[in-house]
């Protein structure tokens, strides 16, 4: 895919960004109670009750777009995003408690992060914003926004997210472990994938500790 296409892709993840939307219509009023309930009994171990993980290998959710969290625990559930963990997690919840699961955790303020690396700052925020011509690296802004806040619906919040667990990430779309599901339904995976593939290991080491500390 070259950079007009993948920015073509955006258009097509927008087709498919009423679904989540339509579930939650047809689901009744969402249980926010329910989710405040599963959240502090089940989630809250690895996630945080609020959202914010201590860990970095589970990742921050609070503040993150609510129809990308209940788009993730479906892909959990169906297989289409591959996690022994979240899997078992994502198996007995029901289409209203993952869409409620969705709005709660969007709802939970996220603790802000820092760069880490200073010598790293310059190279991240040129290719954050302009992309790479020579790669055809697209600019991560364009899909995730200028301050990583993500763009609801479709492109997920970078900023406050651990950098391990965005490396991990970067690193499982350009090895086909995510957004390269066989039957192609993870329509915004395979846009990532797609970005992803473009992408050098110093460059995702850079961007996933930059991105960490946006806002
Ligand atoms: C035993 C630990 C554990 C528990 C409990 C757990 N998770 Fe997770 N969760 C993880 C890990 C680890 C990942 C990262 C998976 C990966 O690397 O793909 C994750 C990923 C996620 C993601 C994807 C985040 C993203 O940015 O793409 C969501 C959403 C999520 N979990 C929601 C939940 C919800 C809701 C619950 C409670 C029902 C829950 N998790 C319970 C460990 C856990
Ligand atoms: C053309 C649009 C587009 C561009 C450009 C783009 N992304 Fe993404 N990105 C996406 C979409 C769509 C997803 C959500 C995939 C999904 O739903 O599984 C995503 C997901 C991610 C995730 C997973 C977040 C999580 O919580 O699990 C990371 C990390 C990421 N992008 C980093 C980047 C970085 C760094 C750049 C710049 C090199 C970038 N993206 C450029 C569209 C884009």
């Amino acid at each position: 895919m070259d950079r007009t296409s993948l920015l073509a892709a955006l258009s097509l993840s927008a087709l498919v960004a009423g679904a989540p939307a339509a579930m939650a219509q047809g689901a009744g009023k969402p249980d926010l109670a329910r989710a405040k309930q599963i959240a502090e009994t089940v989630c809250a171990a690895c996630h945080g009750a609020d959202g914010n993980s201590a860990t970095a290998v589970n990742p921050n959710i609070a503040g993150q777009g609510a129809e990308y969290i209940s788009r993730q625990l479906q892909h959990f559930k169906a297989g289409i995003r591959v996690n022994p963990i979240m899997q078992g997690m994502a198996a007995p919840l029901t289409d209203a408690e993952v869409v409620a699961l969705g709005i709660y955790f969007a709802q939970q303020k996220g603790k802000p992060l820092a760069a880490k690396d200073p010598t790293l700052v310059a190279t991240a925020q040129t290719l954050y914003r302009a992309g790479d011509a020579a790669s055809g690296l697209p600019a991560c802004s364009a899909c995730h926004s200028p301050n990583g806040a993500g763009i609801p619906r479709n492109y997920p919040r970078l900023s406050g997210q651990h950098a391990d667990y965005t490396l991990a990430q970067l690193k499982a779309f350009r090895a086909g472990e995510r957004g390269n599901d066989k039957d192609g339904k993870d329509v915004q995976g395979r846009v990532m994938a797609a970005v992803a593939q473009r992408m050098t290991d110093a460059q995702m080491k850079a961007l996933a500790d930059y991105a960490a500390g946006l806002r």
